[in-house]
């Protein structure tokens, strides 16, 4: 079976828009590719490192959407990133072949540190951060790694340090190819992106009620004063949520009588969550069958597969340049 890697960071609950954009892909993949999905709490670090006192409860509680959310340990294995020394090893290592103007050339970084103005950024590993997720790529020499559009560009640079290593010792590493997630990104409960950054997401942990609660609160067309006023559910970001979680049939109703004036917002409004609660009902019943002392089991025991295979490249890296 072909290899596929891909991490997610730990910086707050699983939300409806990590949920669509990427696990759900990732429990599709995991029945047709050997799977390693890890917690990326190194990476987190490179943005959460002046207070990390959550970050432990948020490790344990994203394993726990994870597993809720389909990944089955029987099929894939999941673990936290730092419980694999051998990242953190392939990282220095890869850190002394990268050249810097590859690092300042990823669009991501000084995007970011522009964005992110409230933290200093100003970091040796958050300059690094690609050269980590070269190190968890290629570690597994994954063949597929599942990511969203942003991520291309870090793709780009471990192929690009795949190729470097491969040329200045040995060729251990395959090129891994990206497999983009093409989900559109789901706009949150104030329009802009879903982001827990934002304060505007809906955990996929929320009871139905919370769900229900969330929704109503939600922004619509403002133009729309009257139930009786035309509506655009092109501009509504509760029109976006019925194209993903509801049926056909419920969106060209919803298009057509808010186009019209004959539904009411409070009423579009309650479809809409009764559709987001109807396909997370199974994702509840899964959570209630795991347990935090179970989580933390299957993610050690995640960590100690990782750990065979990862501890296999090292010896090869290590091999290949005499140390
Ligand atoms: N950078 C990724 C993100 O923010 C997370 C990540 C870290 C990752 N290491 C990875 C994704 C390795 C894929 C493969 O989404
Ligand atoms: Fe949005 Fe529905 Fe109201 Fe139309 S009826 S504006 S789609 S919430």
């Amino acid at each position: 079976m072909d290899r596929l890697v891909s991490g997610i960071q730990p910086t707050g609950k699983m939300h409806l828009g990590n949920w669509m954009g990427a696990v759900h892909n990732w429990v599709k993949l995991q029945s047709t590719f050997r799977s390693f999905f890890f917690i990326a709490d190194l990476h987190s670090l490179t943005t959460i490192y002046e207070d990390p006192s959550q970050l432990r409860q948020h490790r344990i509680e994203l394993a726990k959407d994870l597993f809720a959310s389909g990944i089955d340990p029987n099929m894939s294995t999941l673990f936290f990133q730092s419980d694999v020394a051998e990242h953190s090893e392939l990282h220095v290592v890869f850190s002394m072949i990268t050249p810097l103007p590859w690092l300042e050339r990823v669009p991501t970084y000084k995007d970011k540190i522009d964005e992110i103005r409230e933290k200093d950024l100003n970091t040796y590993g958050f300059l690094g951060y690609p050269v980590l997720q070269a190190a968890d790529i290629l570690l597994y020499k994954a063949s597929a790694v599942p990511v969203g559009k942003d991520q291309l560009p870090h793709l780009e640079l471990t192929r690009e340090i795949a190729r470097r290593f491969n040329h200045f010792y040995a060729p251990i590493f395959p090129e891994p190819s990206d497999m983009i997630t093409d989900f559109p990104s789901l706009p949150g409960l104030d329009g802009r992106k879903m982001s827990k950054s934002y304060g505007n997401t809906i955990p996929i942990s929320s009871s139905s009620h919370e769900v229900n609660d969330l929704v109503r609160s939600m922004l619509t067309d403002p133009a729309r004063v009257r139930k009786t006023d035309p509506g655009h559910p092109a501009v509504c970001p509760v029109f976006s949520y019925h194209k993903i979680f509801s049926t056909s049939e419920v969106i060209s109703a919803v298009e057509a009588e808010c186009k019209a004036g004959q539904i009411g917002c409070i009423a579009c409004k309650q479809q809409c969550a009764a559709a987001i609660n109807l396909q997370l009902d199974p994702v509840r019943e899964r959570r209630d069958q795991w347990t935090d002392h179970a989580v933390a089991e299957a993610l050690q025991s995640g960590a100690k597969t990782a750990k065979t295979m990862a501890a296999h490249t090292m010896s090869e890296v290590r091999s290949a340049i005499g140390l």
